[in-house]
């Protein structure tokens, strides 16, 4: 194919500096895998903020563009279960970290990375979805796996005004759950009371170094989106049988806690990693989100340009974002 030109957001190492600015970048430099898709919707993942500012341990090489989500229609295909025209969604494996991502208007995948677009959702939806919702719902998942239901008690999710937070509480929400969001922003309660938070407790008020192994019990399930400190304390407040999905390292890496909650209440901790999850989970989690858990997302969603990206990046870096960022790729 002959090659051609077009808009991405690069993030490069200048002077030891990092930055990220809106380029025109060629689709030579592309891998050369199966299927080639035009991006019409991406979002904006934490990953992305730790790839875009050269933070260790997730891009090798620079300058890259980032993007761990995309969604849009496929260009070109050697890969025989996608054709010309097919709407399709690409969220994590590499896309974003080595191989050039969702912020650009042209990406080159492996067909196994594909999920065909399901019945009931538009491109725009599924990216108002994305990684962090995906992520969210895997967690739900496996908590009403664990069968636990609304009249087993109250849940309880961490890192509220985030994207996978937010999506969580209007997930669970929307099952009927009462949820109590955990927040480091008690100035965004109508927010979150918005989306279905019953109740709001602010982090900055909790003990969080409270030393007894076992505190009342207030949860019968969570979703964590931070770590540390806090999931430790969470676990502590867990009722018997109860379980705490843990997704995110925000609050730190390291989970000093007791080990009371899981031998005398049979309390279970389970980890979430959307990135390396089986494809029949993902499709399994994004057939529920296209129907029974089909809630409005327009409240937690904000649209920008990939113009205004490098500034969403720096509000997420500076834990200012509420919600989640879903950027709008110009399809000529
Ligand atoms: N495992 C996976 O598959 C997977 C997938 C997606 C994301 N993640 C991880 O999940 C985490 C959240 O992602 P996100 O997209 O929701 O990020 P985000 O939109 O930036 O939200 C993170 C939220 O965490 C809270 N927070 C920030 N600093 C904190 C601190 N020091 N202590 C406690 N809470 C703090 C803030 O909410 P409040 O102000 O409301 O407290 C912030 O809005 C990240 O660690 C991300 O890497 C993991």
């Amino acid at each position: 194919m002959t090659p051609f030109t077009f808009k991405a957001l690069v993030a490069e190492e200048i002077k030891g500096e990092f930055t990220q600015s809106i380029q025109t970048v060629s689709s030579s430099q592309l891998p050369d895998h199966d299927v080639l898709i035009q991006v019409h919707y991406s979002s904006l993942n934490y990953k992305d903020m730790l790839s875009a500012t050269g933070q260790p341990g997730i891009t090798d090489q620079y300058p890259l563009t980032p993007g761990i989500d995309a969604s849009g229609i496929v260009f070109k295909s050697s890969d025989k279960r996608f054709k010309e025209g097919d709407k399709v969604i690409v969220t994590s494996y590499d896309l974003g970290m080595n191989t050039p991502g969702g912020f650009g208007n042209f990406i080159s995948v492996p067909g196994d990375w594909i999920v065909p677009l399901p019945e009931h959702l538009s491109l725009r939806e599924s990216m108002m979805i994305g990684t962090s919702g995906l992520t969210a719902a895997m967690g739900v998942h496996k908590i009403l796996n664990q069968g636990i239901q609304p009249s087993d008690g109250e849940v309880v999710v961490t890192g509220s005004t985030g994207a996978v937070g937010s999506f969580a509480i209007a997930l669970l929400s929307k099952l009927g759950f009462k949820v109590t969001a955990i927040t480091g922003k008690t100035d965004e309660s109508t927010f979150l009371h918005s989306i279905g938070a019953d109740k709001i407790v602010s982090r900055f008020d909790l003990d969080l170094q409270k030393a007894r192994p076992l505190l009342s019990s207030k949860w019968i399930a969570g979703v964590d989106c931070v770590g540390g400190d806090l999931l430790d304390y969470i676990l502590r407040q867990t009722a018997h049988n109860g379980m705490i999905t843990c997704c995110g390292n925000v609050a730190g890496d390291r989970l000093n806690t007791s080990i009371y909650p899981f031998i005398l209440r049979g309390v279970s901790l389970h980890g979430i990693d959307s990135g390396i999850a089986r494809m029949a989970d993902r499709l399994s989690v994004w057939n529920k989100l296209s129907g029974e858990w089909q809630f409005n997302k327009e409240q937690i969603c904000k649209f920008i340009t990939l113009l205004e990206l490098p500034d969403e990046i720096r509000k997420m870096q500076n834990a200012q974002q509420i919600g989640k960022v879903v950027i709008q790729l110009p399809v000529s």
